[in-house]
């Protein structure tokens, strides 16, 4: 397995190109089992979870096209000829339930995996399944198989989630589309990626309102059509990228960047000290002189503070000057980063949900062990201003979300390279 190799101490200067959401696109992707007409995404990312996602697509009989290095992706389920998304494939990547509501409402019948994923807790699908039980869809559980069947396709209805789920909002919304009279979601996620979501579908000829708001109502249509898509900019490597020069000092320009997908975030990164400038191409990063504040962080569904960047937020808190707690609301096992940032001299104390993070002057570089995607992140940003030399093990979780990461940092000054497995 691949390594990444940082050795700390640089300040970073320069730009940095934020591609197209991961997690947009994973779900615009399935949005094309709606349709027999052709849908195109452009400004993809280049990454192993998008590959998966194609792979899974090809196994159901869709004809899936990448174009221009991997960023256009051409796809068509005209022939749909297999409604099985197998277990060898779902396994790998919990995104994988999205192609569930969408293979459902098309065609009446569709039989997915229960899905594995990250290791970051229990993360069921009951709230997907349940919302397709409300627009009239019929499931049994049989061998680690969804088998869900709608006779005479689905019906609209009221889908109203205990609590917010971004997929479980994603697979309800693509069902909806395609089902009979009115639905209405309500307690619906808000992220950007949903919006998304929602233009793209719109373009297909959907009937959607209330995208961005925690209501969605959604009139069904016969069938939808064909479109063009550009997936919107990823606000995760966005913040990432935000953080390396906020950890290592030096000024980056994350260029696509936008305050409005990100505006938590930078709220607390301008109570740690640290600058943070639109300009014409993005957004502008400097860190001041000195350690950065203390600040606490709870994350929350959107418009709150990212789950996805608490992880990058903790390895900045490790050099705080002061105590920061970060309190993580949306996954119950998400601090497996904290030991591995402790190897490197962080000062961290977890208790269930709360972590607490007394800032040290410097961390120092270690061998350490990537256990999902966000820590993995995380810990080449720790390694960014660490003394010596941090090596990342286990870089395949980095590469499911995070394209050509040491060249976007090695061109803004990192000292940072890939070590090939023999
Ligand atoms: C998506 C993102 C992921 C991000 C997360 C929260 C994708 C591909 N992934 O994941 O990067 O961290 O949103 O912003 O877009 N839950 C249930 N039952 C369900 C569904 C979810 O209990 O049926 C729970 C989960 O375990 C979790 C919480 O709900 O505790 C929120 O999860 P959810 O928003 O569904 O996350 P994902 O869509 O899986």
């Amino acid at each position: 397995m691949d390594s990444i190799v940082v050795t700390g101490g640089a300040k970073l200067h320069g730009q940095i190109p934020i591609a197209g959401a991961k997690n947009a696109c994973l779900t615009l992707m399935p949005a094309t089992l709606l349709s027999d007409e052709p849908l195109t995404l452009t400004n993809a990312p280049r990454l192993s979870d998008i590959k998966t996602m194609t792979t899974l697509l090809q196994s159901l009989g869709a004809e899936v096209t990448t174009m221009q290095d991997g960023q256009v992706i051409a796809m068509s389920s005209h022939a749909l000829n297999n409604h099985t998304a197998d277990y060898d494939i779902v396994r790998k990547m919990r995104a994988s339930i999205l192609v569930l509501g969408p293979m459902l409402a098309r065609d009446g019948h569709a039989v997915v995996s229960l899905p594995g994923g990250c290791a970051i807790g229990a993360r069921p699908v009951d709230l997907h399944l349940k919302a397709l039980e409300a627009m009239g869809a019929e499931l049994e559980l049989k061998d680690g198989y969804v088998h869900a069947t709608a006779k005479g396709g689905l019906k609209g209805g009221t889908v109203e989630f205990p609590f917010v789920s971004v997929g479980a909002t994603e697979n309800a919304l693509m069902a909806a589309t395609l089902a009979k009279g009115t639905t209405v979601i309500k307690n619906a996620a808000r992220e950007p990626e949903i919006v998304d979501l929602a233009h793209c579908l719109r373009k297909m000829g959907a009937q959607i309102e209330g995208e961005g708001t925690s209501t969605l109502t959604i009139q069904g249509v016969d069938r939808l059509h064909g479109a063009t898509h550009p997936v919107v900019i990823d606000r995760i490597e966005l913040g990432t990228y935000m953080l390396a020069p906020a950890i290592t000092g030096g000024t980056v320009e994350l260029l696509g960047g936008r305050i409005d997908l990100i505006g938590a975030f930078c709220e607390k990164l301008d109570a740690a000290g640290i600058s943070v400038e639109e300009t014409d191409a993005g957004l502008k990063i400097t860190r001041k002189n000195g350690r950065v504040n203390a600040v606490d962080v709870a994350t929350e569904p959107f418009p709150g503070f990212p789950t996805d960047l608490q992880a990058q937020m903790m390895a900045l808190l490790c050099t705080a000057d002061g105590t920061s707690v970060l309190e993580e609301k949306i996954f119950e096992n998400r601090f497996m980063h904290a030991p591995e940032l402790m190897r490197m001299g962080a000062q961290i104390d977890v208790h269930g949900g709360t972590a607490t993070v007394t800032g040290v002057e410097r961390l120092k570089g270690a061998p350490v062990m990537a256990t999902d995607l966000r820590a993995s992140v995380s810990l080449i940003l720790a390694g960014l201003a660490a003394e010596g030399e941090t090596v990342v093990n286990r870089v395949y979780h980095l590469d499911r979300g995070y394209e050509r990461v040491e060249e976007k940092l090695g061109a803004c000054g990192a000292k940072i390279e890939r070590i090939q497995a023999a």
